[in-house]
């Protein structure tokens, strides 16, 4: 490692602090010649309309339909799910189905951060080149915590080989014309998570998404993101650097609680914006502009889904009916049933259910039996906002029930003993969680790993 200054986005981060504490590996030493990076994040920023709110790269649920309505529903910048770099750039069936002709149209849908995860810089460029000049920048997922990223090497496996991810995003730092970012997950130590982002800027890393939780933060333990070390990074890295925050968003006052605690230029929400996509509707008070009716909601996605070409939208249809319907299907288990019956999954079969859902709530304003009013809660809770009380045939965040008490969505149930927690869990995932959707995808990946 040399000891000369790499300028970033905003100024100069010592390329010894970005050694600093680097684990050893058996792999090459990070390169010697770490020459000047040309850091143009912030131009990046300004020129994408300096997005606030971001959706998250999410596998088979962030493809273009979403993204469609989560720009309507105020995203300013949303990211596609995470695609595999090898498979991305070898197979034209795996690429038309995740990334059609409309995919990064410069009318629909920008701007675009395309996500890929690799282990091999060539494969990642190949990869790359394919988007190139339709998205706005290639992102690095150096944050999955899989069983399956473990097993191929990526993700937040990557964490134990920096010197890998350095090959990774320099390599499209220097060959692409398109900017690369990364998004990362923290290490408990402050010190080395904030050696480790230095490191990853280093490499060229034009915006930096940090989500707030250690790579062991998933499943049962995935507990609350960590918004003070996010702020920590903020305060030691260049000014400049672009900064995304990632953890703990339910309702649209926490992104300028976030943003305020930790500083960022945007906030990224994930599960939040698949329960309700108006999370990102800010500066709105109307009822149906914060929490969209299922109905409404169920039939605008719809129509959106059925026009948009590729294969990411139509196998992603399900989830998404499911997470949108999430407080309306436990009272109306008809059409609970009718939804899960549902296979392969016809448009025809589909549209039974939206009409059907139509239907129930046309039938409840006509009776007249439901207040359609909000009931906020003003104790604020552990985890910084309070609950509301939302009419069930909105759209409306998750909450887990820890032993009988309602909790933030991420809370760990660190006291349950393990055969609890995982039979609790299996029960109330009526809806695919993120390891679930991960491995699911990762899985029909695998045999063309091997
Ligand atoms: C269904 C689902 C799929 C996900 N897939 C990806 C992915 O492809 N790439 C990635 O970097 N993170 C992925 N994640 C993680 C999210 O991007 C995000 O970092 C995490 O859920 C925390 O944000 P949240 O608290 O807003 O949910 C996924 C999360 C969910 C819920």
């Amino acid at each position: 490692m040399t000891t000369s200054s790499l300028s970033t986005a905003a100024g100069t981060v010592p390329a010894d602090d970005a050694a600093a504490s680097v684990p050893t590996t058996d792999a090459a030493p990070a390169p010697a010649t770490l020459e000047k990076i040309n850091y143009i994040g912030r131009e990046l920023f300004e020129k994408i309309g300096k997005p606030r709110t971001v959706l998250a790269p999410m596998v088979d649920q962030s493809e273009l339909a979403w993204r469609i309505i989560s720009r309507k529903y105020g995203a300013d910048l949303c990211y596609t799910p995470m695609y595999h770099a090898r498979l991305f750039a070898t197979s034209e069936t795996y690429r038309n189905d995740m990334f059609s002709e409309l995919d990064g149209d410069e009318k629909v849908d920008r701007p675009l951060v395309v996500q890929f995860c690799a282990n091999k810089p060539d494969e990642l460029l190949a990869a790359a080149r394919l988007v190139e000049g339709r998205c706005d920048a290639v992102d690095l997922n150096i944050g999955c915590p899989q069983g399956i990223a473990k097993r191929g090497k990526y993700g937040a496996f990557l964490m134990d080989d920096w010197d890998l991810i350095w090959n990774l995003i320099n390599v499209l730092h220097k060959n692409l014309k398109t900017p690369v970012t990364a998004k990362i997950r923290v290490y408990e130590d402050r010190e080395k998570t904030l050696a480790y982002a230095k490191h990853v800027l280093s490499a060229g890393a034009q915006f930096l998404t940090v989500h707030g939780r250690t790579r062991e933060m998933k499943g049962q333990k995935t507990g609350l993101a960590d918004w003070s070390i996010i702020r920590y990074l903020r305060d030691n890295l260049p000014p400049e650097t672009v900064m995304i925050a990632n953890g703990n968003l339910l309702y649209q006052e926490d992104i300028p609680r976030s943003l305020e605690a930790t500083k960022t230029d945007a906030v990224m929400s994930a599960e939040g914006n698949l329960y309700n996509p108006a999370i990102f509707n800010l500066g709105k008070d109307k009822l149906d502009d914060r929490f969209p009716r299922v109905d409404k909601l169920l039939r605008e996605y719809f129509e959106i889904a059925k026009t948009t070409p590729g294969n990411a939208s139509k196998t992603a249809m399900k989830s998404h009916f499911f997470k949108i319907l999430h407080a309306f299907l436990p009272i109306h288990t008809d059409v609970r049933a009718e939804l899960g019956s549902i296979r392969k999954g016809s448009y025809d079969e589909f549209e039974n259910v939206v009409r059907h859902v139509e239907q129930v709530v046309a039938d409840i304003y006509a009776s007249g039996k439901h207040e359609d009013v909000l009931i906020e809660d003003s104790h604020i809770e552990e985890w910084g906002g309070s609950y509301k009380e939302i009419p069930y045939w909105r759209c409306q965040p998750y909450f887990r029930t820890v032993d009988g008490v309602k909790a933030n969505g991420k809370r760990s149930l660190e006291d349950r003993s393990e055969k609890q927690k995982e039979k609790k869990a299996k029960k109330e995932e009526e809806v695919t969680t993120e390891e679930q959707k991960t491995e699911s995808v990762e899985d029909k990946l695998e045999p063309q790993q091997a």
